[in-house]
């Protein structure tokens, strides 16, 4: 399976901390935002990965992430040139998909969680239709709000409702196989001018097509579109890793971890970090027996 990580937008609603920068390289505590969707693809087992950016973003994201090789991974990028809606990003990624399945991960999303690896790595061998991931909320309006009945199969999907018919919010994470492009292609821009992804999902979901996968309250889910929820995101991935000692969203961990990347390569990475909390972390990563 390949990815795609949505990091274009225009981010207002982060403004004034969007008009410089884009909000996908906004730290969350210790790393740039973007680190956590691109470490949930690679905790799937996806090492193809497109990330798609602004015009003026783009070269501030390269120079961040390079090609991925670093991280035993393949990262090319391409660009959105208006914010016209998140099924752009698979009409955009329409030559670097070659009908494989992919799945699509907004760029303001992070994850964590006990169960999340291996819901990931489940939700990777998808092989027909799409499947989505919701989570329980308390103001489930604010999101595309998912219904489904007792065999947890999807009967409703609605964006923003006034009035919703349960608690459980689409998260920004999805999985589809080949043919997606084929259905993108499809969508008309709904009444606020974007080319939706809900429109991807129903089209599925009429066909019986649409699996779903409800995460259960032990995970946590920020999208971090605002002030209050990019600070709530930071605070709760510092609280986390200051208890523990281990580190949420770490790149080099998770690609030695997987070995993309063997401990001689982890050392040379961790010597560009010098003397900082995030190199003395790579370097404790390298010791044996370290938990
Ligand atoms: P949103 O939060 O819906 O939009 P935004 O980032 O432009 O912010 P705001 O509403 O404050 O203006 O986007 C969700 C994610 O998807 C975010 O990571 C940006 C990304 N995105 C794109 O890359 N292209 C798009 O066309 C849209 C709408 C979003």
């Amino acid at each position: 399976m390949k990815g795609i990580i949505l990091a274009g937008g225009s981010g207002t609603r982060l403004y004034p901390l969007t008009l410089g920068t884009s909000k996908q390289l906004l730290p969350v505590y210790n790393k740039p935002l973007i680190y956590y969707p691109l470490t949930t693809l690679m905790l799937a087992g996806i090492r193809d990965i497109l990330i798609i950016t602004t015009p003026e973003d783009q070269a501030a994201f390269q120079r961040l992430l390079k090609d991925g090789s670093q991280w035993g991974i393949n990262l090319s990028y391409a660009v959105q040139p208006e914010p016209g809606g998140t099924v752009q990003a698979i009409l955009i990624g329409e030559t670097f998909i070659d009908h494989a399945p992919v799945s699509l991960i907004l760029g303001d999303n992070i994850f964590y969680g006990e169960g999340i690896p291996s819901i990931l790595k489940d939700s990777s061998r998808l092989t027909s239709g799409g499947l989505i991931l919701a989570y329980y909320v308390q103001h489930p309006e604010r999101y595309g709000v998912v219904s489904f009945d007792a065999e947890e199969r999807v009967i409703h999907i609605e964006e923003k409702p006034a009035q919703p018919r349960s608690n459980w919010a689409m998260t920004g994470l999805f999985f589809y196989a080949g043919d997606v492009v084929e259905v993108a292609k499809e969508v008309r821009p709904s009444p606020r001018g974007e080319l939706e992804i809900t429109d991807v999902n129903k089209h599925y979901m009429r066909q019986g097509a649409l699996k779903l996968r409800l995460l259960g309250r032990g995970n946590a889910w920020f999208d971090t579109g605002t002030h209050e929820s990019l600070l709530e995101a930071a605070n709760y991935v510092a609280a986390v890793e200051r208890r523990q000692g281990l580190m949420i969203a770490c790149p080099e961990e998770i690609a030695y971890a997987l070995g993309y990347i063997d401990s001689d390569h982890l050392e040379r990475l961790t010597a560009s970090y010098l003397k900082n909390n995030y190199g003395n972390y790579l370097q404790r990563l390298r010791t044996p027996g370290r938990r």
